[in-house]
C-alpha cells in the first residue's frame, strides 16, 4: 500500500494517507448525472481532508475558509494566495476524492484571459483538478475558454455569496418568476458552455428540480432539493462547529460542545496541576 506523502511518523502530527484506490476523475464525476448522488463536503486544512475523503466523491475548497478559517465577514476579501495554500493542503490530506478549489472573488470576472491564468495557477499550485466559479449567464464564455483548455470548471449558481454586495444579503433567491426564469438560464448557460457539474445554492426548490431535470451534467445541491443529484454543505457547519447556521444546514455533531467540553477539563487539569501525569513527562535514563 503506497502513500500521498512521506513524514517522520515520530515526530509529525500529521497522519500519512494511504492510497489503495485510485483517485475519482471529473469524467467519472460528470457521469454521476442521474445515478448514485455525489457527495459533496468542504474541506481547508490536510486534516480534515485526511477524515472526510474516505466518505467524499468530492472535496472542496471553498472560498467560505474566509468566514470559517479567517474571521472574515464574507468571501469578498479572499485572495488566491489563500485558495492556493489551503488546497494543496487538502490535496495533500486525501487521495480518493476529486479535489475542487474555488476562485476567489476578484479573480476571473475581468476576462476569460485572467480566469485562465488564475485557474492555472491554481492547479499548478494545489495539484487540484478543478475548479469552482460563481456565476451564470455572463460568465458561460469563460467557462467555455477555460474547458476548452484542460480546466474542468464546476458552475455555481442561484445563491451567489461573492454577489453579497450586489444581491444585500444571503437570502433564499428565486421567489418571483422573473428571478427564477433567470437562475435556470444561468445554470444552462453555464452547463452548455462545459461546465462540468453545478453547484445550485439557496434557491427555493422547484428551481433545483427544474435545472436538474433541463441540464446534462450533474447539479449538487446546498440549500436547494433532495431532487439535485447531489449535496453539499460546509463540513465545519455539518459537523456542529457554529451555534448559528442558515436553516439548509443540518448538524450531524456538536464539535463546538466537544471542543469547550475537552477544553474545559484541560484548563481544569492544568490549574490543579493533575496535567501532566507520569505518562506524558520524560523521565530521565537509568
Ligand atoms: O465556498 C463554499 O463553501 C461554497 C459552498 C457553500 C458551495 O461555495
Amino acid at each position: 500500500m503506497s502513500t500521498t506523502f512521506t513524514i517522520d511518523t515520530s515526530t509529525s502530527r500529521a497522519t500519512p494517507v494511504s492510497a489503495p484506490m485510485k483517485r475519482l476523475t471529473v469524467p467519472a464525476v460528470r457521469n454521476r448525472k442521474g445515478g448514485e448522488p455525489l457527495v459533496m463536503l468542504t474541506a481547508y486544512t490536510v486534516r480534515m481532508a485526511q477524515l472526510l475523503d474516505p466518505h467524499c466523491d468530492l472535496l472542496l475548497v471553498g472560498d467560505s475558509l474566509g468566514q470559517v478559517i479567517y474571521g472574515l465577514p464574507s468571501t469578498v476579501p479572499v485572495t488566491l494566495e489563500m485558495m492556493a495554500a489551503h488546497g494543496a493542503a487538502v490535496v495533500r490530506g486525501s487521495y480518493h476524492a476529486v479535489v475542487v478549489v474555488d476562485m476567489p472573488f476578484g479573480s476571473y470576472e475581468a476576462s476569460p484571459q485572467q480566469a485562465f491564468e488564475s485557474a492555472a495557477y491554481l492547479l499548478k499550485q494545489t495539484g487540484a483538478a478543478a475548479v469552482k466559479m460563481e456565476g451564470g449567464k455572463a460568465m458561460a464564455p469563460t467557462v467555455a475558454f477555460l474547458s476548452e483548455r484542460g480546466i474542468p470548471v464546476m458552475g455555481h449558481v442561484g445563491l451567489t455569496p461573492q454577489a453579497v454586495n450586489a444581491l444585500g444579503g444571503y437570502g433564499a433567491r428565486g421567489r418571483s418568476e422573473a428571478e427564477a426564469a433567470k437562475i435556470v438560464g444561468d445554470a444552462k448557460a453555464v452547463a452548455e458552455a462545459g461546465a462540468f457539474a453545478v453547484v445550485i445554492e439557496g434557491v427555493v426548490e422547484p428551481i433545483a428540480i427544474a435545472i436538474t431535470d433541463a441540464i446534462a451534467v450533474p447539479t449538487i445541491g446546498i440549500g436547494a432539493s433532495a431532487q439535485c443529484d447531489g449535496q453539499v454543505l460546509v463540513a465545519e457547519d455539518m459537523l456542529g462547529l457554529f451555534e448559528r447556521t442558515p436553516r439548509f444546514v443540518k448538524r450531524y455533531g456538536d464539535m463546538a460542545g466537544y471542543i469547550s467540553e475537552a477544553a474545559q477539563t484541560y484548563a481544569g487539569e492544568v490549574r490543579d496541576r493533575s496535567f501532566p501525569t507520569a505518562d506524558q513527562i520524560y523521565a530521565p535514563k537509568s
